[in-house]
């Protein structure tokens, strides 16, 4: 069976935190002065590159919540985004910690001028020598728009990522506007770089406009990895037109039928689209319980995670924001009614079609749903079963997530199931490049 990979996705908030404070094993982690060092995110990122992982995505939002009940106050009280660092000096600062892993920051189209992201991403790359990643989101939240300042409301769903082809488009003229050879460094002419292989252009599009090129020197990669997480059928153009990577969030009757076909389906699109369907690694989240006997794990991911005001408050707070709605007016026993949203289109389509009560919807956002999915059992079962679902799906890897996030899950995930899977000969043992998008390509 080919080799899959491995990628783990948090963010840079306490971590331990949970919907009722802190949660048994998150030690001091939680304590601003332990998260906002970042010291919990280097021996992180340290552990997985130990376990060969290909990389470490943050995920961002930029606003304190308060569209749920019209109050920052569930956001604040749960650190939902109210208790968050930025992700790109954060990468920054894990790359100084590791030599390997690939580190990929959240950055919305909506917010960054073009210029200004190219010349941000491509330091990260020269400073992490290869290794940088940027998860293109959009961003849907109207309180973002109003926080940068960039109107009272975002675009539409569907312009947002037409804006963002055309800013990947900039982005990369930008970044390949220094041909790889055209910094010379001749100590005898006293030429630092050959002018001629260093390209100025001006870019009028429809939504940009911008000027090259960027006074950085092509970087290691060229461009970062690009990573992509939309499911909606924009979303998923979008993603299977640029992306190297595309996390996919499914749900199904089947989860391993519905992760296959959106694979499938990616496949399909770039096939279309002219792009090779091997060059785009599509990883799946999951959040495996592990334990030393399989009754321990069953038991445990029965009484996870227990659904009070306090889950139910967080849970909607951030769908609420997500989507520009205040999901406080609904009944949380009552079918969710058809909704129209500018938001996260795909998620909330998946859940609405099926008549699912908000509560129902509430569980499946905690990791309840039977239709995402599911590992449990001990390192060495799990792995067996990460190798048939894989196996199933077509391949490409997995996302591991858990919220909250503490040091005891991260060991049982590096060192209880990844040797699991490196014994199967299912993930690497060693980095086979320096480079993040030589590692991903790799298998
Ligand atoms: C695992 C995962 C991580 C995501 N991370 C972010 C994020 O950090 N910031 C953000 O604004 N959106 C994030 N999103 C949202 C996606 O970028 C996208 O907006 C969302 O999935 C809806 O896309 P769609 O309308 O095309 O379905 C994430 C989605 C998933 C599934």
């Amino acid at each position: 069976m080919p080799k899959f990979h491995l990628a783990f996705f948090t963010n840079a908030r306490p971590h331990g935190w949970g919907v009722n404070g802190p949660i048994p094993w998150s030690g001091h982690d939680s304590r601003p002065e332990v998260w906002e060092s970042g010291s919990f995110l280097v021996d992180l990122a340290r552990a997985i590159e130990r376990a060969g992982f290909d990389y470490l995505m943050l995920e961002d939002h930029s606003v304190v919540a308060d569209r749920y009940k019209g109050t920052t106050e569930v956001d604040l009280k749960h650190a939902i985004r109210g208790a968050r660092l930025d992700p790109l000096p954060v990468i920054t600062h894990l790359a100084a910690h590791t030599s390997r892993l690939g580190l990929v920051s959240t950055l919305s189209t909506s917010f960054y001028p073009p210029f200004l992201l190219a010349r941000l991403m491509a330091t990260v790359d020269h400073l992490s020598r290869g290794r940088a990643g940027w998860n293109i989101v959009t961003g849907g939240e109207d309180e973002a728009a109003q926080a940068f300042g960039i109107g009272e409301k975002m675009p539409p769903h569907d312009e947002r990522y037409d804006r963002a082809d055309e800013f990947v488009d900039i982005a990369t003229q930008l970044w390949d506007a220094w041909q790889p050879d055209a910094v010379v460094h001749d100590e005898e002419t006293g030429t630092y770089a050959d002018h001629t292989k260093v390209r100025s252009f001006d870019y009028h599009g429809q939504y940009y406009r911008s000027r090259g090129p960027l006074n950085i020197s092509r970087s290691p990669q060229g461009r970062p990895v690009f990573c992509q997480a939309g499911s909606s059928p924009r979303g998923r153009a979008f993603g299977a037109r640029h992306a190297d990577t595309i996390i996919a969030a499914t749900a199904g009757e089947d989860p391993v039928a519905a992760a296959k076909a959106f694979r499938d389906d990616i496949r399909r699109l770039r096939t279309e689209n002219g792009s090779n369907p091997d060059d785009c690694k599509v990883l799946f989240p999951i959040l495996p319980v592990l334990a030393d006997t399989q009754e321990e794990a069953d038991a445990i991911a029965a009484r996870l995670p227990k659904v009070d005001q306090n889950a139910i408050d967080r849970a909607l707070a951030g769908l609420s924001a997500d989507n520009n709605i205040d999901f406080s007016q609904f009944d949380l026993d009552k079918p969710l009614p058809e909704i129209e949203t500018e938001g996260h289109r795909g998620t909330l389509a998946a859940f609405s079609k099926q008549g699912k009560t908000l509560r129902e919807m509430v569980e499946a956002r905690l990791g309840r749903s039977t239709r995402t999915l599911q590992f449990v059992g001990t390192p060495a079962s799990v792995a067996d079963r990460m190798g048939e679902v894989a196996d199933q799906i077509g391949g490409d890897g997995f996302l591991i997530h858990a919220f909250p996030l503490t040091r005891r899950y991260i060991a049982e995930i590096t060192d209880g199931l990844v040797p699991e899977l490196q014994k199967r000969g299912l993930v690497r043992t060693t980095y086979e490049h320096e480079r993040f998008r030589d590692n991903l390509l790799s298998f």
